[in-house]
């Protein structure tokens, strides 16, 4: 397993291309399966996790030319509407093959996706939603085996309230509704940017999605039982905009610009990053984050969009390490997301865990360490880390980041970074 070695030290200087949005990329070609037409998606980062759902595509009987930043659908042979354990194990957003499955072939069996390092993360309203349009539903040997009305049949519109605003939970049943007999209505819906993309890709596909990106959407599905294909470029992906400029204002002196990046999509990062003193501002396509004086310590809690987004909150801690005084942050989405902590200890920082909130005293300076990659955006916190800690650090399990950061050493050598990939340096 390969390792990244980074040497701490340099002012990130620069500008930066930001990638498609992994999270929006992944529900859309789930997508995919409600058309039998050539669907092109375009704007995909090239991330282990598009890798994944190509796979998974191709063994429900999908043709997958992933060619990034492009990947095309096509109907290829007969679609087997089965998901096996070894592929959802890789990627729980395996998970969003369920709803445009059973929606469009009346059956299906999909693995349940299992625990998470970041917490139990059950699928719970997921299910609930496709018994709401008349779904029958059994777990069976670790499977989800969800059936359409009268063994088979096309699933009815209905109303569907989400007990929390599960982002994939919204995704799934927008994706079933898009193809169920008559007209849907969500709510408490998660209001994602993420959500709001596949809205438009459903539309696009010939389904009438109304509200995407407020806690009620409204859907009719279409009555040809089937939707049309779609040339489409994805969003930019807001959290690898944060983590680059968290990144920017890790030093004194740095000046990034991040092509492409959107700052509405950010506001809540953006609010605590200008409070902690950093300017953020747009400048055209692009956001400009430079840093000209010390650090403040700022409170965070992480809660769904538009609050500050948990995907973030990792990235953030290191830039309270840094700031003066303490800050407080707070995890509400996942019950264990906090596996950088340790690591970050073991680097100089001085942080105190008391359930579900982290109390970060800030220090001057952290000291390069070898480090563990224990989840995607707890790893890109410690790439963080070695850039600004004394001397080397050396991450392990960097599969971890490849899920969801494509060419990050390019990306943060081209700002002025010094850091490298190991092969094989992690036996
Ligand atoms: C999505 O995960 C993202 N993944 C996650 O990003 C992100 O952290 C998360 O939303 C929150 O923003 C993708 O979009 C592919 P949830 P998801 O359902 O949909 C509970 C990354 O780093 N819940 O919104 O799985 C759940 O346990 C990843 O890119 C239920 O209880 O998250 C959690 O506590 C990590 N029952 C909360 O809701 C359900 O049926 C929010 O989870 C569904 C969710």
């Amino acid at each position: 397993m390969d390792a990244i070695r980074i040497r701490g030290g340099a002012t990130l200087k620069g500008h930066v291309r930001i990638s498609g949005s992994k999270n929006a990329a992944l529900p859309i070609l789930c997508a995919t399966l409600l058309s039998d037409g050539e669907s092109r998606l375009r704007n995909v980062p090239a991330l282990r996790d598009i890798d994944t759902t190509a796979a998974l595509l191709r063994f429900l009987g999908r043709g997958v030319d992933v060619r990034a930043p492009e990947v095309v659908v096509t109907a290829g042979s007969n679609v087997r509407p089965e998901a096996p354990y070894e592929l959802v194990k890789q990627m729980r957003a395996s998970v969003m093959v369920l709803g445009p499955l059973v929606a469009r072939f009346g059956r299906a069996k999909v693995s349940l996706p299992g625990g998470c390092a970041i917490g139990a993360r059950p699928i719970d309203q997921h299910l609930k939603g496709l018994e709401a349009m008349g779904c029958t539903i059994r777990l069976e040997r670790g499977y989800v085996i969800a059936e359409g009305p009268g063994g088979g049949g096309r699933l009815k519109g209905a109303e569907v309230y989400f007990d929390m605003p599960t982002v994939t939970g919204t995704e799934n049943i927008m994706m079933a509704a898009a193809l169920a007999k008559g007209r849907s209505t969500l709510l408490n819906c998660a209001r994602e940017p993420e959500v709001e993309e596949l809205g438009r890709i459903l539309n696009k596909m010939g389904a009438e999605v109304d509200g995407a990106g407020t806690d009620v959407i409204h859907i009719t599905g279409s009555e040809r039982g089937e939707l049309a294909p779609f040339d489409h470029a994805i969003i930019a992906d807001r959290i690898e905009a944060g983590t680059y400029m968290v990144a920017g204002a890790m030093t004194e002196g740095g000046d990034v610009t991040l092509e492409g990046a959107v700052l509405e999509d950010l506001e809540a990062l953006v609010a605590k990053m200008r409070l902690a003193g950093v300017e953020v501002a747009s400048e055209g396509q692009n956001v400009r984050v430079r840093r000209n004086g010390p650090l403040r310590a700022v409170n965070v809690t992480t809660g769904p969009h538009p609050g500050f987004p948990t995907d973030m909150q990792a990235q953030f801690m290191v830039l309270m390490c840094l700031a003066k005084g303490e800050s407080v942050i707070s995890e509400t989405i996942f019950e264990n997301r906090f596996m950088h902590v340790p690591e970050l200890q073991r680097m100089g920082a001085s942080i105190a865990l008391r359930g579900n909130t982290a109390v970060v005293q800030g220090v001057d300076r952290l000291y390069g360490a070898s480090v563990m990659a224990t989840d995607l955006r707890a790893s890109a916190s410690l790439v963080i880390a070695g850039l600004v800690a004394e001397d080397e650090t050396e991450l392990q399990r960097v599969y971890h980041i490849d899920r969801g950061y494509e060419h990050i050493e390019q990306k943060l050598r081209g700002l002025g970074a010094n850091v490298e990939r190991v092969k094989g340096a992690d036996a």
